[in-house]
């Protein structure tokens, strides 16, 4: 008993990949916690909609919190210490957020996971994230937390190879996924939001992840 105080004992576990788990209701005691150190930052580094390399703005708004964020602009993507949009630095990466984190990343396998940066994602209905790979990080050997909150999605997730189609997975309010090892750079998305009303957070869902980039 003692030995595993801090770990929720009933949390439900899916292999989605190798090397990739869903831990099913992980953050959903403390979610108003959670919520509140999230708004925090969203107060001090405001949500927003970035232009794609391509020319596009995306419809899911992002904002960041810990020592890098990750940017995207038309001349391109990358982390940066500083925000764009207010020129100061990140908002620090709050405690409970990274405690959550750091538990999630150890239940999944991964020991002493120590994230240096945490990307914001905000949608609303209709909003989606193409298939894409985290590859920008520098340590491979760290994986991806990614913690959900809100609204339900359609999490997509495939191999690190373009041509697999990817399986779907429901995602609910309080599921966090961690992905790394022969998954680290599996490719991912989010399917177009369906519309709904979540008793916490309304009509939208906010996904954070988590990442070690330096
Ligand atoms: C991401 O790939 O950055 C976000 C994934 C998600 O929203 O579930
Ligand atoms: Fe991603």
């Amino acid at each position: 008993m003692a030995l595993f105080d801090d770990l929720p004992p009933e949390t439900a576990l899916t292999q989605i990949a190798p090397g990739a788990v869903l831990l099913h209701g992980f953050a959903k005691d403390g979610d108003a916690a959670l919520l509140q150190a999230i708004e925090t930052v969203l107060q001090q580094a405001p949500l927003r909609h970035w232009q794609t390399p391509g020319g596009y703005t995306m419809s899911v708004a992002m904002s960041n919190c810990g020592p890098l964020g990750w940017v995207s602009s038309a001349s391109g993507y990358r982390y940066a210490a500083v925000d764009p949009l207010t020129d100061q630095p990140w908002p620090a990466l709050p405690a409970c957020l990274l405690d959550l984190a750091q538990r999630a990343a150890a239940q999944a396998g991964y020991a002493n996971f120590s994230p240096d940066a945490c990307l914001i994602n905000q949608y609303v209905p209709g909003a989606k994230l193409s298939l894409h790979q985290d590859k920008d990080e520098l340590d491979l050997r760290a994986p991806i937390v990614s913690l959900s909150l809100g609204l339900p999605a359609v999490f997509l997730f495939g191999t690190p190879s373009r041509q697999d189609r990817p399986q779907r997975w429901r995602l609910v309010h309080g599921d966090v996924v961690v992905w790394g090892g022969p998954s680290r750079l599996a490719y991912h998305g989010v399917a177009a939001l369906a519309d709904g009303e979540h008793a916490l957070l309304g009509r939208r869902r906010l996904n954070l992840t988590f990442r070690c980039v330096r």
